[in-house]
């Protein structure tokens, strides 16, 4: 396993070929790749990798908040998705289990490990939000897929209220041919349509503007065409956020481009959303998704 660390990113190529980017600011994944180095992921031609805003792509993570919570006192302050897609993370180390002569080659993975603690925080975000935790992001690159993983410790002497959600921007061809299956019959809420709760009937198809909060069993699969692109299987994270901005919001974002670009992804978010984590004092919280295609 090849694994680069540069002072802004972490990137790491399996034997077999697939790989992955990962940048400290927000230890956002920008870029997986598959062993023919074709990419699974959709970042935006404007995004801003520089650390003046939280990449538009790839997986940023959601964190203390999803969206901004006015009405809930602790995260009132804090900005739409919270702080972690905005804080540089630190480097933690990485694993990795190498092919021997007794393995084949197929059986080499790599773990990525980040962390972000209210001590490596800035002043203004500690202001915002002053609770003492701490949060080990793990990505592991395997070849059959990508897991990204968090734990975040509750080091304080204080309960705090959390969500947490990997922003996935998954990279297809044609948004018109996407269905996404697994969700039948999942309650959710219509961020589009007044937060309403509504009921899905068969698979999830996008026709326009979509954002939507599902709560729903731990495996999703996205289809193009009739055939499989992506299966999300999830462990402790509860929700599934179904996101394509379409036309109209795509072209109000500055970050996002092409314009039509719309077209060429579909966030499909897992995370623990709907309601809150309370972490008590001393407490942990731990939540993962897998990606494989
Ligand atoms: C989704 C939200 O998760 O993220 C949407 O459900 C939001 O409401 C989208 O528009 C993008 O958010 P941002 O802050 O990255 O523009």
């Amino acid at each position: 396993v090849n694994i680069s660390h540069a002072n802004s990113r972490v990137s790491a190529v399996l034997p077999t070929g697939e790989s992955i980017e990962v940048l400290l600011f927000g230890a956002t994944v920008t870029s997986w790749k598959d062993r023919a180095g074709n990419e699974k992921l959709w970042v935006s031609d404007a995004a801003k990798l520089d650390g003046s805003k939280a990449v538009r792509g790839g997986i940023p993570l959601v964190f203390p908040v999803f969206g901004t919570a006015p009405d809930h006192a602790q995260t009132s302050k804090l900005p739409q998705h919270g702080f972690a897609r905005n804080s540089k993370w630190e480097f933690l180390g990485k694993s990795s289990s190498e092919s021997t002569p007794s393995t084949s080659q197929s059986d080499a993975s790599v773990k990525l490990d980040f962390g972000l603690s209210s001590a490596t925080l800035d002043e203004k975000t500690k202001e915002l939000w002053p609770y003492t935790f701490s949060a080990i992001y793990t990505v592991t690159l395997t070849p059959d897929g990508l897991r990204t993983g968090i734990v975040i410790n509750n080091d304080g002497d204080k309960p705090f209220d959390c969500q947490f959600l990997c922003h996935t921007y998954l990279r297809i061809n044609d948004i018109t041919k996407v269905e996404i299956t697994g969700l039948e019959n999942s309650k959710y809420i219509d961020k589009v349509d007044g937060a309403k709760t509504k009921s899905q009937s068969g698979a999830v198809t996008i026709t326009g503007e979509t954002d939507r909060v599902y709560t729903s069993e731990p495996t999703i699969v996205v289809t193009e065409g009739g055939s499989t692109v992506f299966k999300i299987e999830r462990d402790n994270l509860e929700n599934v956020v179904v996101w394509n901005p379409w036309t109209e919001k795509a072209a109000s974002m500055g970050d996002f481009e092409p314009k039509d670009g719309f077209k060429n992804m579909i966030c499909v978010e897992a995370g623990s959303v709907a309601g809150w984590t309370t972490l008590e004092a001393g407490d942990a919280y731990e939540g993962a998704q897998t990606i494989s295609y």
